[in-house]
């Protein structure tokens, strides 16, 4: 015998109550609680609507009770060498993307594309498939699939058209029923296969709406048996919510095999592409891309990117400074503007910068550096909206002061690492290595850190690049300025 009783489960967060509420306790999102009949069977085993929803989910692929046995080691069918044979992409991007994955695509992986929305994803995904399709590297082209929840056919067509790719082997599908896909996928029996986006898609019989955090998941969980079980590799594109993690909850990254994040800043014709995670590779590798009306291209030579930006008209380069913070494991070059105006007020505004952080270092910049900003309004800013929460920045809030106060602009392959202690003195911060391996890899050719930080890294070999060790904030200003 089956007892049942109702639960109520939020469609957004998950969060589930034993009693309706007009709003969720947990996310405080209005309207999203949906009754569920949780059953509790005879054999005292308890069912809830997640685990009821798992069983539906499963169906898409039948699997009858008998049909799998376990297998002898030595009786396993390995397939395809995974360690071995990759899938070589070059094309239009030299080896960016392949080197961003590892050394090419694996057989039955499924890859994570992350990043803001307009950032480029869709293309870049377009630009792929295409590649995959048209399949040069191995004189064979197959065919590739490309779904999308977001756009029509028609709408993917004349992006294509713009972008002149042109492959017949590259199918477009429009559709947001993962199941549906999955049939259509499966009978294509695709090279690759791409979904744009897993925001869009929805299984049926899962709780919550599309994008919601059971469908996300749900859906996920059903490529990555679609993958396993085919060998086709699936990519995946995923808007990372304002939260900063894809669909809410970082839920995605540890169900796949590879997180790609696609970067770039709003006004800069520039993305990056950088592993965050990778069963197949390492997460060190970065690729380098230009915007163009036709689609992305490869930067060959990132340091191109910030020598044709050098202005020599340098009136507008004071008070610029170049930080690199980290943000979990990865990295993020951001730039720091500073304005020092004499004037009758003497207000001070930070814009993405600690307000006390930013007294402590102008504070520590007057006493410890001899730097008469007393008579001067400061503003910092830290550009394109993103925030400082590093004391790693600490030194190019600095330098960005000093640059407006002395009205000397710092070069633009410049950056700074480093924390200030109160003395003025210059601090080593973590993963120094890995921020200046950054800065190295952008094309930057010189950063000023802490003399310990000069001394541990000399040995390694950063190209061109210099590093400037220094002692206390007097010793930058004396070396730099
Ligand atoms: P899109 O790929 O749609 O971004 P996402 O899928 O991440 O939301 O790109 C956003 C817009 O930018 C779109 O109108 C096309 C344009 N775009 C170019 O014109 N050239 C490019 O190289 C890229 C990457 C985008
Ligand atoms: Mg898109």
């Amino acid at each position: 015998k089956s007892k049942s009783k109702s639960v109520w489960v939020c469609s957004e967060c998950g969060y589930s109550d034993g009693q309706w509420w007009g709003y969720c306790r947990e996310c405080k999102s209005v309207n999203t609680m949906k009754e569920l009949v949780d059953v509790v069977d005879s054999g005292g085993g308890k069912t809830n609507g997640f685990q009821m929803s798992e069983k539906l989910v499963q169906s898409w692929l039948p699997k009858r009770a008998g049909e799998a046995v376990p297998l002898r080691l030595t009786d396993v069918n390995r397939g395809v060498n995974h360690s071995d044979w990759r899938f070589p992409l070059s094309g239009l991007f030299g080896d960016e993307v392949s080197r961003v994955l590892g050394g090419g695509l694996v057989p039955g992986s499924l890859v994570l594309v992350g990043g803001d929305p307009g950032v480029g994803k869709s293309t870049l995904m377009l630009q792929i498939a295409a590649i995959i399709a048209e399949g040069k590297e191995i004189g064979k082209p197959a065919p590739v699939l490309y779904v999308s929840g977001e756009e029509s056919v028609e709408q993917i067509g004349n992006r294509a058209d713009r972008m002149e790719i042109s492959t017949d082997e590259l199918f477009l599908y429009s559709s947001t029923d993962i199941e549906d896909i999955l049939v259509k996928a499966q009978a294509l029996s695709p090279r690759a296969l791409i979904i744009d986006s897993i925001q869009t898609v929805h299984l049926a019989g899962v709780t919550g709406s599309a994008g919601g955090i059971y469908q996300v998941k749900e859906c996920t969980a059903a490529l990555l048996r679609f993958a396993k079980k085919t060998d086709v590799p699936v990519f995946l594109i995923g808007h990372v919510t304002k939260s900063g993690d894809i669909a809410g909850p970082r839920v995605l990254e540890h169900i796949v095999d590879a997180v790609l994040y696609m970067e770039g800043e709003q006004y800069s014709s520039h993305r990056l592409l950088r592993a965050f995670k990778n069963r197949f590779g390492s997460t060190d590798e970065l690729g380098v891309f230009e915007m163009s009306p036709c689609g992305l291209k490869a930067v060959k030579n990132p340091s191109e990117i910030f020598l044709s930006e050098e202005r020599s008209d340098s009136e507008f380069l004071a008070g610029l400074a170049t930080a690199v913070i980290m943000d979990g494991s990865r990295t993020f070059v951001i730039e720091i503007q500073a304005l020092c105006a004499t004037g009758s007020s003497l207000s001070r505004q930070v814009n993405g910068v600690q307000a006390g952080r930013a007294d402590m270092i102008i504070a520590v910049l007057m006493k410890q550096a001899g730097l008469k900003l007393q008579s001067n309004a400061i503003f910092l800013n830290v550009v394109s909206g993103a925030s400082l929460t590093e004391t790693a920045g600490d030194l190019a809030v600095a330098a960005a002061i000093c640059s407006s106060f002395l009205e000397f602009p710092i070069p633009s392959n410049m950056a700074f690492i480093g924390e200030v202690g109160l003395g003025g003195e210059l601090r080593m911060v973590p993963k120094m290595e890995k921020r200046v391996g950054t800065l190295a890899k952008l094309g930057y050719k010189k950063c000023v850190v802490p003399e310990p930080a000069a001394k541990l890294l000399r040995g390694l070999d950063f190209g061109e690049f210099e590093l400037l060790g220094c002692q206390t904030l007097k010793d930058v200003i004396n070396s730099v300025f």
